[in-house]
């Protein structure tokens, strides 16, 4: 079966003009593998499906395990995620957590994912430079916001609970910038490994960031705007070499992987790779890690940069704006990895000192906790669940 799916690959990638490698959507790569609800189901719960429809016209299917409808928490995963982020570990994931603890779990998904790779008018194949023209300005300013106003919509409250992974949490410093009025409707925002300033750029992720110029170009030139998306060849062939049994997870996580988030192979056994692999590539796009390169390249929190000459267009300036922080004035807690390679404490600490109100800055006592141990490690539940359910508790009843 592998191998027939390969051939049809093979020969519709070298069928088509543009070079681009996809594999067409004809072909589902996701067959026979569980979604959320799937995931939901073996740990004894149902689901709802949803289509919340942007501003700007994308469709993003979100995901609920329905509970206590006065008490929304709503998840928002990270670069290259989806929904199966938080309830991939199973019973010990997030999702699952917080429904056993009776709170009314929501889970988002952003533009261009294998759950939201849709728009009123746009094709994302045929119209691909305008469909993939976003970073995490508009995840945050566009789809968070959409979700949000849509779960307090289905659920009649004025507030609910917000949690982000990694740039999951981006998209709180950007909506409560751009859009103050939000900071109302989240009465505690959590942030799991602060994505925001990225002074402290650890190797090798320096390099990407020193090389992100040509990179870049060289992705633009290709025409390549969207970045190991659901039906990507990238992707499946990343899957299909990282799930080969030892040599998979030497070759990925000790080589690659490890060295990108924080090494702690103790929180993350070779057994539970090949699930991690599957559910986490979902597709960004070149515009968006441009941006977080450009943030790292520049130490300032800022827009989009096109360019001095289409900066004037833009923004009426020759560089683009900052993000003014001093408007993210909802309760926001920082959690923060010892080990973390990609959100350090050293940014924390910079997020910390700026943002006006941090209500908790808690940075994990385990020496190893990286960048993934927030949404997969196997002990993560008896490490960090007892702070989040504190805050949640103490945020949803006062
Ligand atoms: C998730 O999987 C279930 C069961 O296989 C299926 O009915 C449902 O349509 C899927 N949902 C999405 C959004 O793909
Ligand atoms: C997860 O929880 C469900 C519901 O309680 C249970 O049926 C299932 O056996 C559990 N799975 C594991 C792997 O423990
Ligand atoms: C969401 O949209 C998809 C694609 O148009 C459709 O298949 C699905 O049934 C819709 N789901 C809901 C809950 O409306
Ligand atoms: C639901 O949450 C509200 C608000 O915290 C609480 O007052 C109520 O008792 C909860 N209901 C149930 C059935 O737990
Ligand atoms: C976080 O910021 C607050 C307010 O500026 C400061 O009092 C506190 O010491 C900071 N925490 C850390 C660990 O730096």
């Amino acid at each position: 079966m592998k191998f027939l799916v390969y051939l049809a690959i093979l020969l519709s990638t070298t069928y088509s003009v543009s070079g681009q490698l996809n594999v067409p959507t004809s072909i589902n790569l996701f067959e026979g593998k569980l979604n959320f609800t799937g995931f939901a189901q073996q740990s004894g719960y149902s689901t709802e499906e949803y289509n919340v429809t942007t501003e700007d016209g994308y469709i993003l299917t979100i995901f609920r395990i329905p509970g206590n409808s006065s008490q929304p928490v709503y998840l928002q995963h990270g670069l290259f995620g989806c929904s199966e982020a938080f309830i991939m570990r199973g019973n010990t994931s997030i999702a699952i957590a917080l429904a056993d603890e009776g709170y009314d779990v929501w889970v988002g998904n952003l533009r261009g994912n294998r759950y939201a790779r849709r728009h009123t008018k746009l094709d994302p194949d045929t119209d691909k430079d305008k469909f993939f023209d976003y970073s995490f300005q508009e995840y945050g300013y566009y789809d968070m916001a959409a979700i949000i106003d849509f779960i307090l919509d289905k659920t009649g409250q004025e507030k609910l609970s917000a949690m982000g992974h990694s740039e999951g949490n981006t998209f709180f410093y950007v909506l409560g910038a751009t859009r103050p009025e939000y900071n109302d409707k989240i009465n505690i925002a959590i942030a799991l490994g602060p994505i925001c300033f990225l002074d402290d750029i650890p190797l090798p992720t320096s390099l990407a960031v020193d090389t992100s110029p040509i990179i870049n170009s060289v992705l633009k030139t290709l025409d390549e705007e969207e970045l190991i998306g659901p039906q990507s060849l990238l992707r499946q062939l990343l899957v299909d070499i990282c799930s080969v049994p030892d040599v998979g997870y030497k070759l990925c996580f000790d080589l690659i992987g490890f060295p990108l988030v924080g090494y702690d192979a103790e929180q993350f056994e070779p057994e539970f790779e090949p699930t991690l692999l599957q559910y986490y590539f979902s597709g960004s796009s070149r515009k968006n890690l441009n941006h977080l390169a450009q943030v790292a390249r520049s130490s300032k929190f800022a827009k989009y940069d096109y360019g001095k000459v289409k900066n004037l267009v833009v923004y009426k300036s020759l560089s683009p704006p900052e993000y003014d922080l001093s408007k993210v004035t909802m309760n926001m807690a920082l959690i923060v990895g010892a080990n973390d390679k990609a959100a350090t404490v050293q940014n924390a600490n910079r997020l910390n000192a700026t943002l006006p109100n941090v209500v908790k800055y808690h940075i994990m006592e385990q020496p190893k906790f990286n960048h993934i141990d927030f949404i997969v490690g196997r002990d993560t539940n008896k490490f960090m669940y007892p702070v989040l359910f504190e805050l949640l508790e103490k945020y949803n009843n006062s």
